[in-house]
């Protein structure tokens, strides 16, 4: 088993500067806002936010639905407090856990999002938490993941140049999250959408639980 962990901004000491800078440098609330558009939530809906960090998504997915269940999980207990001191007077539940042993039984989510984790994890990882995603959907729910990906421009083939030479971003840039996706049996795969950041290039996918 891998036991290689990322925390949100690579080193522990770094987390509280992690809120400002996606923020004001990253503009996280555009990208995390199309995230929303495209997962098509409807009322009474039980949704996961995977690896929630320190609660942004988690929070603008309950206020753009309030009467969904919305739990957000991470790895880490240092975001997850923020997450929380973020949140009070919601109904969020915010749980500890990994993406690679995923803490709920077989098919309790009808979507299940996941924002700029899946490039902290190692392949191995990747391809088990696909697979941990695919158990906890219900027949028929969904998975969207926003995260880098494959560039599409030459710009953008430049702006990955540092970060591609990291093990867990590599795969991102080299186009193998559908692949992953699919390989862990899901259907419909497909990037909903790409734009440009900052940091480079960031993909949503989406996929589908068959019956
Ligand atoms: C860059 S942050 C993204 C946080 C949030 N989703 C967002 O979009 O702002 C990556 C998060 O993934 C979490 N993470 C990394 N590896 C994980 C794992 N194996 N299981 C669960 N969470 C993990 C980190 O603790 C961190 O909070």
């Amino acid at each position: 088993m891998s036991t290689r962990y990322i925390p949100a901004l690579r080193f522990k000491w770094l987390t509280p500067l992690y809120d400002p800078l996606l923020k004001w440098v990253m503009r996280e609330e555009t990208f995390k806002r199309k995230l929303i558009q495209h997962a098509n939530i409807q009322p009474n809906m039980k949704v996961l936010d995977l690896g929630c960090g320190t609660g942004t998504l988690t929070l603008m997915l309950k206020r753009a639905h309030p009467e969904a269940q919305i739990t957000g999980m991470d790895g880490d207990s240092q975001v997850l407090d923020i997450a929380r001191n973020k949140s009070r007077g919601t109904t969020i539940q915010w749980d500890e856990g990994l993406a690679s042993s995923l803490p709920y039984p077989d098919s309790t989510f009808d979507r299940v999002v996941t924002s700029l984790v899946i490039h902290h994890l190692t392949k191995e990882d990747k391809r088990r938490a696909f697979k941990e995603v695919y158990r906890v959907l219900k027949p028929n729910g969904e998975l969207y993941v926003l995260d880098f990906g494959a560039p599409h421009t030459s710009l953008t083939r430049f702006m990955t140049t540092y970060m591609r030479r990291l093990e867990e971003t590599a795969d991102n840039f080299d186009g193998l999250i559908p692949l992953f996706i699919t390989e862990a049996g899901f259907g419909g795969v497909e990037e909903a959408e790409n734009f440009i950041n900052i940091f480079g290039p960031l993909s949503i996918i989406k996929a589908k639980k068959g019956v």
